[in-house]
């Protein structure tokens, strides 16, 4: 039977619905999607948000740096209107597309979910915390009961970092939470196809998979999954799917299925 290549929304169906919010997630979860992709980033009064970029300016009405931000100086912001706006000019708003999503609304959102849906976290900025974004992520993911794996199952949840410290941080206090290094190029010490230590799980970005294949086969050859960041386009995931790659994470859930045969 041929390998199932796990579909992972990238901010949520964020073609469909602005990205990181509560629409995107549902719509991808509707579409499909295996598992839902997302940025996590320390707000000031400690509360974990879904926001991509260091500020606020380019995804809402605000501007800002989100570390700056308390949650509800947050919730006040329009997170959706930018992109609707653009798509659907008389398009008068609906809370779900519009406010900012919290890690721990978005858990409810998947324990909610009739489906297995397994989460990609991906941990922004940690340095500058010191280790408070893992043990906020860490903290929520025990709550919901999703810092271990259930019995013969896989991990619901992976965590994702440009940052091996980050990584390590985990798993020095969740040591079964699987670790995913991104990569937006291939570093000299990278080049054997080793990842830092104890992470089992490469993740680089598309233009490295499609001028760089050898270093993909070295990463597979070293034991490494391959996860895939972010395939949008049917000839980059025909591209993925003949590497062998584990997962693609994409903007475009129901397309890339739909390409995969499911
Ligand atoms: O899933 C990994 C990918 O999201 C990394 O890049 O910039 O979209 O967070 P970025
Ligand atoms: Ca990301």
């Amino acid at each position: 039977m041929p390998r199932t290549i796990q579909v992972v929304a990238h901010r949520g169906a964020s073609e469909d619905a602005p990205e990181h919010t509560l629409a995107a997630y549902r719509k991808a979860i509707e579409d499909g999607a295996d598992a839902l992709e997302c940025d996590v980033r320390l707000t000031a009064d400690g509360h974990l948000v879904l926001v991509h970029d260091r500020r606020v300016n380019r995804t809402s009405n605000g501007r800002g740096a989100v570390s700056a931000l308390e949650l509800a100086d947050l919730a006040a912001l329009d997170f959706g209107s930018w992109k609707d706006r653009e798509e659907s000019p008389d398009w008068d708003g609906d809370p779900e597309r519009t406010s900012v999503l919290t890690l721990e609304r978005l858990l409810e959102l998947v324990a909610d979910t009739g489906r297995p849906v397994q989460l990609a976290i991906e941990t922004k900025h940690p340095t500058r915390w010191a280790g408070q974004v893992e043990e906020r992520l860490l903290f929520l993911l025990k709550r919901f009961g999703l810092d271990a794996p259930p019995p013969g199952g896989p991990h619901p949840v992976r965590v994702m970092s440009f940052s091996a410290r980050s990584l390590h941080r985990v798993r020095a206090a969740a040591p079964t939470v699987p670790t995913v290094y991104l990569m937006q190029f291939i570093s000299p010490r990278m080049r054997d196809g080793r990842l830092p230590a104890g992470v089992t799980i490469a993740g680089p970005g598309m233009r490295i998979v499609r001028n760089h294949p050898g270093f993909i086969r070295k990463l597979q050859d070293a034991g490494h999954s391959v996860h895939v960041w972010t395939v949008n386009e049917p000839e980059d995931v025909q591209l993925c799917a003949d590497m062998g790659v584990e997962a693609i994470i994409t903007n475009r859930p129901r397309q890339v299925l739909s390409q995969l045969g499911r």
